[in-house]
């Protein structure tokens, strides 16, 4: 069978940004462009705005209930958009981490008045790393802030990445009059929280022409063909090759919440995002139109109703095509395993498919079988790869208080299957060492393993700062090194070494004086020594 025209069809990307950059608000502009939601609001924010326990828990019921958790697709000009989402929460980094190595490309969005925040920063790191190419979104064009060529030079330096602008904004703030597309050639006006029928293109293709000065005056006029010549010398010819390498990000200029430059960034991305491509596994490249299937899963979800220990393992095709009730190989368990009710999640819907397509992300219902990096195949011995441990920022050490010891060490095995936290075993007295991203997940994690398990533990702090896992081309140096440091060296659930420095400075001063012994700080070892 030949799937090549599913498969480029599909585009399936995430929006990522800092927390209150716009995310949810343009996810929401989307699906209304796209008629997948009629009414604005449906989107939910998983926004954590109190960073509590409690709010934490109430999002996850909701999300329990509401589908639109992972992943929302719908259909634009005849293509499958699948849009995954990313929780806003920075505590929740790692779980974003997963998801931007299942897709093929990200919308990142920047607040045009705070900038390049911090989140912003680390989740570029990580696509970077995985040259996924990126699209930047500048929002909030309608607030007072500096100047556009300033923000470009910001993003340029601390992002690491090219930028080419292919919208331009004509003024900003109160005085913000529309963005000129640079991609298309005509100017689109701009009027506070307009209606998709209302939007207004000018279309002009010759920025002489005097059409500019009709509509958005003499003065924004002559500042826009000074900005384009300024460009078009500074910033050259948009290259498509490199965008799609991730060596590039086009940059467009806009207003989400008041449904401003939406239109455009929509169409451009379905015009230069890509369809899926081939995924790395451990034996060999997996292109998609190969005719077997395979894909991975890369997040899983419990509900946390403690009456149903159901959860629902998130699934990207990589390969050929998945079918209902199919049996495929769990390669890790080395078992057949098939799925009566695979679930798609279309607008806010869910529903039962038949078959899905290499790019589809579908949601199976895991009777405990998976965890994180499962592959399935249709016989072939195969584990992709990318689907990293990232480094943890916040460690403490794992005490048991109850009884239970047997709940216990199955609550958090469970937690960590799902990716919840990271849990090492240190090579001295078999001490447990839970890693997290941020400190609410402890909350959780004591929440969930009470509530889920009837198990009880607490939390001791450690001075850990980060784990670096180790390699090395000399084994003798490496034995010395964990020898010498055995109370800050660990495993990892893949029995993988790894070492946890104590401070920034240490760190450094380690890496200098063991120049044959390689520190990483994700637990796949490639172009991740830079933080
Ligand atoms: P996030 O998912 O990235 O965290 O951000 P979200 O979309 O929730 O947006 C954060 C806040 O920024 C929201 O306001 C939203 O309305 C506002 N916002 C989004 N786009 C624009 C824009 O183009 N211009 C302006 N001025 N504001 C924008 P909020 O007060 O936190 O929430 P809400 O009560 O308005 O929903």
């Amino acid at each position: 069978m030949d799937y090549s025209d599913e498969i480029k069809k599909r585009r399936t990307f995430a929006i990522i940004s800092h927390p209150d950059a716009g995310k949810t608000t343009l996810t929401e502009k989307f699906l209304l462009f796209a008629g997948a939601i009629q009414i604005a609001g449906a989107v939910k924010s998983n926004k954590i705005k109190k960073t509590t326990i409690s709010d934490f828990m109430e999002i996850e019921r909701q999300r329990g209930i509401s589908v639109a958790s992972a992943v929302m697709s719908f259909e634009y000009r005849n293509l499958k958009i699948n849009l995954l989402d990313t929780p806003g929460h920075k505590d929740f980094a790692e779980d974003t981490y997963r998801t931007l190595t299942v897709v093929d490309s990200v919308i990142l969005v920047v607040d045009s008045v705070k900038g390049v925040e911090e989140q912003t920063e680390k989740l570029m790191n990580v696509c970077r790393m995985r040259k996924t190419p990126v699209i930047i979104f500048v929002n909030k064009m309608d607030r007072e802030g500096g100047s556009p060529f300033d923000l470009l030079d910001e993003l340029e330096k601390k992002l690491d990445i090219k930028v080419r602008p292919l919208s331009w904004p004509i003024s900003r703030g109160s005085s913000f009059k529309g963005v000129y597309n640079l991609y298309d050639k005509n100017l689109h006006l701009f009027k506070t929280q307009q209606k998709l029928a209302d939007m207004e293109a000018v279309s002009i293709s010759d920025l002489k022409s005097s059409l500019l000065e009709e509509h958005i005056g003499a003065e924004n006029a002559l500042q826009l063909r000074e900005d384009i010549n300024l460009l078009n010398g500074v910033y050259g010819t948009f290259e498509k090759q490199g965008y799609l390498s991730g060596e590039v990000a086009p940059v467009f200029f806009g207003s989400a919440v008041n449904n401003f430059g939406v239109k455009e960034l929509l169409d451009a991305f379905v015009e230069i995002a890509p369809s899926p491509g081939p995924m790395a596994a451990d034996a060999r490249i997996v292109k998609p139109e190969e005719e077997a299937f395979s894909g991975f899963v890369f997040k899983i979800h419990a509900n946390l109703d403690p009456r149903h220990r159901d959860r629902i393992a998130f699934f990207r095709v990589c390969s050929g095509r998945f079918e209902r009730n199919k049996f495929y190989k769990h390669v890790r368990l080395e078992t057949e395993v098939r799925f009566p009710n695979p679930a798609s999640f279309m607008g806010q819907k869910k529903e039962v498919i038949d078959e899905a397509f290499p790019g589809d992300v579908i949601g199976l219902y895991d009777r405990e079988i998976f965890k994180i990096g499962d592959t399935l195949t249709e016989g072939e011995k195969l584990m992709f790869k990318g689907i990293p441990s990232f480094s943890p920022e916040v460690f403490k050490e794992l005490i048991h208080t109850s009884m239970k010891a047997k709940q216990l060490e199955k609550g958090i095995k469970q937690l960590t299957d799902e990716g919840v936290a990271q849990l090492f075993l240190m090579s001295h007295g078999n001490r447990k060492v839970v890693g997290t991203v941020g400190l609410l997940q402890f909350e959780v994690i004591l929440y969930r393993l009470q509530h889920e398990y009837g198990a009880e533990c607490r939390f001791e702090p450690v001075n850990f700062f980060k784990a670096c896992w180790l390699t090395t081309t000399n084994q003798a140096k490496l034995d010395e090194f964990c020898k010498f440091k055995a109370d800050r060296v660990g495993r990892d659930k893949d029995d993988n070494i790894v070492f946890f420095a104590e401070s920034e400075w240490m760190l450094h001063h380690y890496i200098e004086q063991n120049p044959e012994i390689g520190f990483h700080f994700t637990s796949e070892f490639k172009n991740d020594t830079k933080e």
